[in-house]
């Protein structure tokens, strides 16, 4: 059984989708999470549920691309939790277009809300992470970061950024106790893959080993894992949750 009473954890974009799943999964080893979202409506509903559960939880409004909205998510949430353990950076979105067609706007956006966030966030935990020498951050990154995808040019260079600065915060951060790694999911069943249609996903689904699509939860119990101090010796990896695409 993973025990999490005594932490508290702050996931990024929290109010829906595998955001949402992580903190339910860290709510139910008892744990006080921070819902953070663009969509306040979305991440108050999610902490309505975390506190069905009977931990303390918080929804914060906050654009994480944004370095002001930033530092004043990381004040509301040690002001209302006092410490913070674990963070998820997992906000993320999608501008999908071929090279020759993507627009520089859809090129920065995404790198801004996959990327420069990860940094942002990263950077305003690791002050009181090194305080109390301990401390898990985990990023949402995903196998397209590995493996390039169609379309994607956008969005797999910030997930292949975020690989490359989860291996560099680990060793800035490794001699402190702060373990940090990437979870690579493969193609999960969220609004995010909604949008493809049945034959795209029939497509994807006979590419992967085990024939289908993961789960948020799938994902969920990857990232638990890492929060917990079952993974107390592993810093700097990237855990792929994909079916076995990847290998
Ligand atoms: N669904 C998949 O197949 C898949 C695969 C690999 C990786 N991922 C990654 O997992 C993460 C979650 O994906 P999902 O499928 O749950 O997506 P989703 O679109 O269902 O949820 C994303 C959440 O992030 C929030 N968000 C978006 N922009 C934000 C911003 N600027 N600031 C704060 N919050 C913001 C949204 O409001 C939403 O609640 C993302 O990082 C995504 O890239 C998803």
């Amino acid at each position: 059984m993973i025990d999490l009473t005594s932490k508290a954890a702050l996931v990024t974009g929290g109010g829906r989708g595998i955001g949402r799943e992580i903190a339910l999964r860290l709510a139910q080893a008892g744990c006080s999470v921070a819902v953070s979202d663009i969509d306040i409506a979305t991440a108050q509903t999610t902490a309505q549920e975390l506190e069905q559960l009977g931990v303390k939880a918080l929804a914060v409004k906050a654009n994480v691309a944004d370095a002001v909205e930033v530092e004043g998510m990381f004040k509301e949430v040690l002001g209302a939790f006092g410490t913070l353990d674990i963070l998820v950076n997992n906000a993320g979105i999608t501008r999908d277009g071929l090279l020759v067609r993507m627009k520089e706007e859809d090129w920065d956006l995404v790198l801004q809300v996959n990327l420069k966030s990860a940094f942002l966030c990263c950077k305003e935990v690791a002050r009181s992470m090194m305080k109390a020498r301990s401390g898990k951050i985990i990023n949402i990154a995903s196998v397209v970061g590995l493996m390039g995808n169609f379309g994607q040019a956008n969005y797999s260079a910030s997930k292949a950024g975020l690989i490359g600065l989860t291996k560099t915060v680990a060793r800035e951060l490794a001699g402190r106790s702060i373990c940090v790694n990437a979870v690579a999911p493969g193609f999960i069943k969220t609004a995010m893959t909604d949008k493809l249609s049945d034959t795209d996903k029939e497509k994807l689904s006979s590419n992967i080993p085990m024939q289908k699509l993961g789960s948020a939860a799938d994902v969920a119990n990857a990232v638990l894992f890492l929060a917990s101090p079952l993974a107390d010796y592993i810093t700097g990896q990237v855990l792929t949750v994909d079916g076995g695409l990847v290998m």
